[in-house]
Order: structure tokens, then sequence, then C-alpha cells
């Protein structure tokens, strides 16, 4: 008899993905276990060993915490649950048993497993769907609920996921934000209790907490040391995280949807299909787990992940409220004076018995303001097209002031609640996209916009409001509002998706605070944060890194920051480079310096947007912050370091390890974007073999003098 062989039919169901492995197995009750998440094992037929020495294995004195793969509660179950049910005679317990599992194999690279469990007493079902990503090490898996009972069934909470984890202790690497100070991080070792991150904030889910996470096991990982699970809900609402340490030994993670304020009712032969939990798990530390995430995005979950982007003249900053056709006009060949792609008209372009000239009016009135702009925003594109440069143009197609048309004729269409208070974030108010009219007047606004500029080329989507008094005026059911406003929401973007399948639109909400995958298949891009300091935002752009990629990092260089020019677009240029400043301003050598960095980064921004990332160096324990980019074929990297300290011309004195290079290969390194008439301390002639570069490392003498440096590593 091997180790683990039982007399009971043991089932055992194996998700793979190129390195790792998820093992699923039924018990003695028919339950459905999670056994093993990690690394794949050489002999498969071992998993099925794996349960039996799990200290609670069937059969001993701690069932209430048996590793279910999704738990419901009500019965055996007292811990955390995924799944709370009031079924149709009130009964609120669920016992979910094995009944069958369905496999499709998508294309050589995916793999859909579906196992469904029924309840023993109730027509009631749980699929169970793991979708993997074999070449990303990636999972997504979410749960559709479907019954035929009596009545209607209520879904009390719905989470997407659950997963065991096993290890001595846990460490949580979480993100918390506001206004300006998106990403920052902070790393816990997860004591016993439950740790619950969550949002309840309807829009704008990530302003307070992120969505995106990591966890190390036994210790905190390294770039490149320890298991880490990392993981993101895929939805553009409220959500859910719970993570449950019990005994000495197991984490249980939960997550899905916020089920707060939102029973569900679900009618019976009425599907209920939760978002997507992704994940990926690296038993060599952070990078793989976020270059996974971030190779997964590319390929499967951005929009045009692998495709171009443009590069962005935006006004905001430097006009604000305050232009007319003139001064834009001006802007228009500025943008092309520069060399970027787009001219990016923000917000103020709208609004005529509410001009929008501050942020307290206008907003839902789109039509374009005639005093602004005698001849509209068709003739902006026009004047685009005519200087060789495309138009974009800025929206916030889901809010409403107060002090507008739209407030005036439709207070049906607001999200209030009729006996309260008005309460306003940035003087707006949210409308109700559960409300099919107002899902049409958004797509409408889109719609209109395309009619006046036919060749439109980009669109920034901005959300500044938080959901207050949550409430709809039409909705029969106010349980069901936050997710019916995700599911309008959605309804609309995939209408624009439709009609507009390719038009660039950056995913922005006063800020960063909006930033999921979910929202990001309808988006090609978004705006980390409207703090623009290039000291700041090399922390930002750093914490961001860790799930999603940089072609759909918008950073621009603007006034923010007495920082020069150089240390600014370097910043920038690690990720999706744009500018925002007075072009006439700049004094010779400054506008010289960006005319050619915009040339430098066209020409290496293939490796940045869609090489693999590494961070070789933090900024928060270091002289000097480091990331590379390295091409597929290992053959260019080039590698970004900026100069942290704030003691005076403190050197970095020891050389900084390349990471993903061949090392068989031999490289040369030359550095790039300089700042006119300096030179540069890298020697360009000598070479070096990748083995060295890895091993020893280079020094980019990034110092007080030199506080950026842009190295490209290239074969010989
Ligand atoms: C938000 C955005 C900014 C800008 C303003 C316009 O704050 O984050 O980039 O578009 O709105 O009002």
């Amino acid at each position: 008899m091997t180790i683990g062989q039982s007399n009971f039919a043991q089932k055992t169901f194996e998700i793979t993905t190129k390195n790792n492995v998820l093992v699923l197995e039924t018990d003695k009750d028919n339950s459905l276990l999670l056994s093993y998440i990690g690394k794949k094992l050489k002999n498969t037929a071992e998993y099925s060993s794996i349960q039996s020495l799990d200290k609670y294995k069937p059969g001993s004195d701690d069932l209430f915490n048996k590793r279910e793969a999704y738990i419901a509660s009500g019965s055996l179950n007292l811990l955390e649950p995924a799944l709370t049910v009031t079924h149709a005679d009130g009964n609120k317990s669920t016992e979910l048993t094995f009944s069958r599992v369905e496999e499709k194999q998508i294309d050589q690279n995916r793999k859909l497993t579906s196992i469904v469990l029924k309840d023993a007493k109730y027509n009631f079902e749980v699929s169970l769907h793991y979708l993997s990503y074999f070449n990303e090490d990636v999972i997504e898996q979410w749960v559709q609920i479907v019954h035929k009972e009596k009545g209607d069934v209520v879904l009390n909470k719905y989470a997407s996921a659950n997963l065991t984890l096993s290890g001595k202790k846990f460490f949580l690497k979480n993100h918390y934000s506001g206004w300006g100070r998106e990403m920052r991080s902070e790393e816990q070792q997860l004591l016993h209790g439950i740790k619950t991150i969550d949002s309840k904030l309807g829009t704008r889910n990530n302003l307070l907490n992120s969505s995106s996470f990591m966890i190390s096991i036994d210790q905190p990982a390294t770039e490149d040391l320890g298991e880490v699970v990392a993981g993101s809900l895929e939805w553009t609402g409220n959500f859910r995280l719970d993570f449950e340490t019990f005994d000495e030994y197991y984490l249980r993670l939960t997550a899905g949807i916020n089920n707060f304020s939102g029973n569900y009712t679900l009618k019976p032969g009425e599907e209920f299909i939760t978002p997507r939990f992704v994940y990926t798990y690296s038993a060599n530390g952070k990078g793989i787990a976020s270059r996974n995430l971030q190779n997964w995005a590319r390929n499967y979950q951005l929009l045009e992940g692998m495709g171009e982007r443009s590069t962005l003249l935006n006004n905001w900053e430097t006009t604000y409220f305050d232009f007319n056709d003139e001064k834009l006009n001006h802007l228009i060949q500025d943008t092309k004076k520069l060399g970027v792609d787009v001219f990016l008209l923000d917000d103020g372009w709208f609004g005529n018995k509410f001009p929008r000239n501050n942020a307290t009016a206008g907003l839902g009135d789109w039509q374009f303001n005639k005093q602004k702009l005698a001849n509209g925003i068709s003739a902006l594109g026009k004047e685009a097209t005519a200087n060789g440069v495309k138009f974009g143009i800025w929206l916030e197609p889901e809010m409403v002031n107060p002090k507008s048309e739209l407030y005036e004729n439709h207070p049906d269409w607001i999200i209030r609640q009729p006996e309260r208070k008005e309460y306003y974030m940035r003087n707006q108010l949210v409308l109700d996209l559960s409300n099919p009219k107002v899902q049409d007047f958004v797509f409408n606004t889109v719609d209109e916009v395309f009619k006046e500029v036919p060749d439109l080329a980009f669109i920034k989507w901005d959300c500044n409001s938080l959901i207050y008094n949550a409430n709809s005026p039409t909705l029969k059911n106010q349980d069901h509002f936050y997710l019916e406003y995700v599911k309008g929401l959605n309804s609309v973007l995939e209408r624009i998706r439709k009609k507009y399948p390719k038009i660039p639109m950056m995913l922005c909400a006063g800020g960063g605070t909006r930033v999921d995958y979910a929202a990001l298949k309808y988006f090609t891009e978004f705006w980390p944060s409207d703090n623009t300091n290039p000291f700041d935002r090399i922390f930002i752009q750093w914490e961001y890194s860790y799930y999603f990629p940089s072609v759909a990092v918008d950073n621009h260089v603007t006034d923010m920051g007495k920082q020069p020019i150089k240390f600014k677009t370097d910043v920038a240029m690690m990720g999706k480079l744009g500018y925002d400043v007075k072009v006439n301003e700049l004094d010779e050598k400054e506008l010289l310096f960006s005319q050619n960095a915009v040339k430098i980064y066209n020409s290496i921004k293939d490796i940045v947007w869609h090489g693999q990332q590494y961070r070789l160096q933090d900024p928060y324990e270091n002289k000097v912050a480091a990331i590379s980019y390295v091409s597929e074929t290992r053959d260019t990297a080039i590698i970004f370091n900026y100069y942290v300290s704030t003691l005076y011309n403190a050197k970095n004195a020891i050389p900084i390890k390349l990471k993903g290079l061949d090392p068989d290969k031999m490289y040369k390194i030359e550095e790039v974007n300089l700042y006119p008439g300096t030179t540069s301390p890298i020697d360009s002639q000598r070479s070096y073999s990748g083995d060295f570069l890895m091993t020893v490392g280079i020094n980019p003498e990034a110092d007080a003098g030199r506080t950026s440096v842009v190295l490209k590593v290239m074969t010989l």
C-alpha cells in the first residue's frame, strides 16, 4: 500500500500550469478539498498521497476546518465561509458535495476545468471554474450558482474563490491609497483571526485599499526567494478579501464581491456568476509572480496588451479650466513640435447654461462650451489633423454636478436617498447606472463625441466621486444596487467596445483609484495618480509593477516637483510616456532634450511595454532604485536608475546586479537619454558577459549630480 492510499474512491483533479499545480480531491464524504497549491511534483501519481498526510484528514475531530475548495456555511464549517445561502424554505444550511467534472481544452495554452458541486437536500448547484493559463502560470477562478428550488433563494455571501494555504507563517503585502498617494505598501505577518481588506465605496473601488495583494508563505518573500501567491479580484466595485489563519498551519483566503448591503435574490433557473479571481503562485519570489501577472494581462486581459500605444500632450496641468480655441490651437502645434502623437483635451470643454469653468458646475452637460470653443470640438479635431497629430478628449460620463441641466432635467437618474441630505465628493453625484436609461445616456455621450470628431484618437474616462447615499430611484430591490451599478457600467463599456473596438481609453478615477483587471478589459491604460512629482512616482510606479504591466501605466512629465526635466522624463519613460507641460516655456536645451527623449523613447518603448520586467533595487532601502526591461530574445535590456537618497551626494558604491539576460551572451552598455552638453562615465566600448552582469553587476554611477541614468544593454 502506498502512503495515502485510502479505501474510498478518492478522485483527484489536477489543474496544471508550466511550473505549478493545484490539486483538488474528494474525500470519503464526497466533499471537494483543495489539497495542494505549489510546485509540480515529478511523479504526478503522488498527488493523491498528499491529502492523507494532512492533519485535517477526514475522520479527525477537527472537521470544522476541513480544507474544502469552496466553503459553504450553516452546517459543518464554522470559520469564514465563501458561500452563505438562505434557501427558498428559509433554511440557512448548505452542504456541497462533488457531482461531476467537465474539462475543456480551449487552446494549447488554456484549459477550463469546471467542477460541479451539489447540495444533497436542495436542488442547488455550484460550479467551480478554474481557467488555467499554462505558460503564464496563472489561474482565474470563479463560481456559477444555479438552483431549482420552489421559490427564490437569497445569496448572503457569494465569493469567487477560496484558497487554503498551508505554511508555518503567512505575510500579507497589501496596498492602501488616498488621493495623490496611491498604492502605498505594507507587509505584515497575519496573526490569528481574520484580516479583511475591502471596499464599500461603490465607484473608485481602490481609493482606500487595493484589491491586489501578495501572500508570502513561511517568511516574507524577496524578489527572487520564497513562496508567493499573488492575486487580484476582477471587479470594478465593492470587493472583499478575507485572510483567516487558523490552527498553526493554515491560511484561508476568500475573495469576492463585498456582500455588504448586497443580499442577492436568485430566482429558480437564474444563474449567478461571480467575478473572476486571478492568481499566480511563485516558488521563487515576488519577481516571478509579477511577471506572471504582467504576461497574463498583456496576453489575455488588458485591452491591446501586446499592441501599440499613443504618446500624449495633455493640457490639464498647464491650463486647468482656463482655455479657449486659440490656446488649444497653440497646444496642438506644441504636440507636433514635441513629437508626440495625440493632443488630449482635458476637463472644462463643455457646459453652457452652467459652464464648466471650475469643478462646481456643468458636469453632465456634454455640449461644447460656446464661449471657450467657438467652433466646437470638431474644429479642434480638424486642427489636430491639419497639424499632423491626433485629438483626444476627457469625459466623466458617470457623474453629475448639482449645477447642471442634467441634474435639473433628470433627478431620477441620480443616486441618492430621497429623504436625506445630499453628500458630494468634488461637488458631484453619481448617475444611476443600474437604470438602462442612464446606460443609454452614458453610451450616447461617448457616441456623440465620435459624431463630432470621427477621427477621435483617445478618451480619458474619469470618475471622481464615491457613492454616498447608495440608493437607486428606480431599482426595485436595493440589495442589488451595488451589483447592478457595476453590471450597468460593464454593459456600457461593452457597447462602446463593440462600436469602437480600438480607440485607446485611459482609466482614471481622480488618479489611480479604480485599477482592477475587470476594468482593464475595456481600457488600454490607466492613470496611476494625480501625483506626478517624479520622486513620489518612483514609489507609486514601483508598487503598481507588482501587478500591472508598464504598457498600461500612463506617466506624464509635468511641472510638479523641482527635479530637472531629465529626471522627470526618465521616470515617466518607465511606462507610457506623456507630457503635461507648457512646451512654449521650455528653454532651448529642455526642448531639444525633450524632442530627443521622445525619439529615444520610440526606439525603446517596445521593450518597456512588452519585455520582461525585473525590479533590481528597491527605492525604500537603497540610494539608487533600479528597474529593468528585457526583450523577449534577451538581446536588449533597458535599465532605469534613479537616485533617491536625500543625503548629499551619497554614492551607490556597489554594482547593481542585472537579471533576465543570457549568461552566455556578450553585451555592451550604452547610456541613453543624456541631457544636452553632458557626457556619460559609462564606457560604451567595454563588453561584459551576461553571466558577469548578473553575478557582479554594473554601477550606473547615479548620484546627486546624475540623478537618473538610463542604460541600454545590447548584445555585441
Ligand atoms: C481628475 C483627474 C485629473 C484631471 C481632473 C480634471 O482629478 O485625475 O487628471 O483630469 O480630474 O478635472
